[in-house]
């Protein structure tokens, strides 16, 4: 790369960064403001408690670190890793139609929040596991609605300061290690609780000939996840399964590359062992997986009294074992060994490979 084309890559990557950072930034205080209007005349929530050394970090803090995430991104594009982000490929007709649905969910979250309601979905007939069946976060109809699966992105973004992209994005980087070694149209990748699809949009943007299926629970998210991957261009998905990540309709060793991104904070501590054996099993030897969540206690002290506050503004019935929970010794247990593992703002990405053959 000449200096100029760098200069240029700079320029068009801080400014679009900037400007994602603002606008998510800017939804986050309106949805603050929109959660007291319509919290008037409601019981108010608990007080949230706090026990963390350095407290809740301030606003300041959050966005310090937010700079510091995009910097590695920065970095990680300069080297090659990956290609300059498409994020918001709906353009800002999207964003605004989003940023509005994001605004008119609140006075619900706000009602639920005060009330305590979580189980507002019909279970009755459900073929999904009960604990799968809730409002998590106290989202409008929890995993089951086109509608949520189109609000979840924004709602993520707005409460990561637009930052949740970039996290994902560390996730491309042990593929595209994987990449430059091997071609890509012969390896196989499974993406397990693929969600409304974001990190496979990026994935195939990225590697435009890499086979990936996609796995969830929600038909809903799947079905946005397929449109998403479509439209980043490249191939379309090798598939979209829709089961459980305790019990993967999959032979043993078949992938050589597994992501999980997001999904064990929302896991109960029983379900957490039969998922990492899963993804331990359907992992090829010499493999790589890639698990994505947010960080737990002590990896990052100034961030910690956020971890404290998470599950007492949001419906998060397992995020407290989670921030606690051996996440290495899950998977060391299952013939996996850590090979990598750096924070990245509010997540931590885990690298494991199975021993080959
Ligand atoms: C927090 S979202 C993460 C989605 C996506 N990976 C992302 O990066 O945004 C959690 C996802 O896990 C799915 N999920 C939850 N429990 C699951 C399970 N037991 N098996 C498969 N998917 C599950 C939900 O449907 C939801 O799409």
């Amino acid at each position: 790369m000449t200096p100029v084309e760098r200069l240029a890559l700079r320029t068009r990557f801080g400014l679009t960064q900037a400007a994602r950072v603002g606008w998510y930034a800017a939804q986050n205080r309106a949805g603050v403001r929109a959660g007291r209007e319509a919290g008037e005349g409601l019981p108010p929530p608990p007080k949230p408690v706090i026990e963390a050394p350095a407290g809740v970090p301030e606003r300041a803090t959050l966005l310090k670190q937010v700079r510091q995430l995009l910097a590695r991104d920065l970095a990680n594009i300069e080297a090659g890793l990956y290609p300059m982000p498409k994020d918001e490929p709906d353009g800002l007709r999207g964003m605004f139609a989003r940023r509005d649905l994001y605004l008119k969910d609140i006075p619900a979250i706000v009602r639920r929040r005060a009330t305590g309601s979580h189980q507002e979905l019909d279970r009755s007939g459900a073929t999904r596991p009960r604990y799968y069946m809730q409002n998590f976060h106290f989202q409008t109809d929890g995993w089951m609605s086109e509608e949520s699966a189109k609000l979840y992105d924004t709602q993520v973004e707005t409460l990561f300061f637009g930052a949740a992209a970039a996290m994902r994005r560390q996730g491309l980087v042990p593929i595209a290690e994987m990449v430059r070694a091997r071609d890509q149209r012969r390896l196989k990748m499974l993406d397990v609780a693929s969600g409304s699809g974001a990190f496979l949009a990026d994935v195939r943007h990225a590697f435009p000939r890499l086979p990936v299926i996609a796995s969830d629970l929600s038909e809903p998210y799947l079905g946005l996840a397929r449109q998403r991957v479509r439209r980043a261009g490249g191939a379309a998905l090798s598939g979209a399964v829709v089961g459980a990540a305790e019990a993967l309709p999959f032979a043993a060793d078949t992938f050589d590359l597994v992501s999980n991104i997001y999904l064990f904070h929302e896991l109960p501590p029983k379900v957490r062992p039969l998922v990492a054996g899963e993804l331990a099993r359907v992992l090829s030897p010499g493999g790589r997986l890639i698990v994505i969540d947010s960080l737990q206690t002590g990896d990052n002290l100034e961030l910690d009294g956020l971890l404290e506050l998470f599950p007492q503004l949001f419906h998060e019935p397992y995020y407290r074992s989670y921030v606690t929970e051996d996440m290495i010794g899950l998977f060391e247990g299952r013939g996996l060994t850590l090979v990598a593992s750096w924070a990245a703002f509010v997540s931590k990405v885990m690298v494991f490979e199975k021993a080959p053959r």
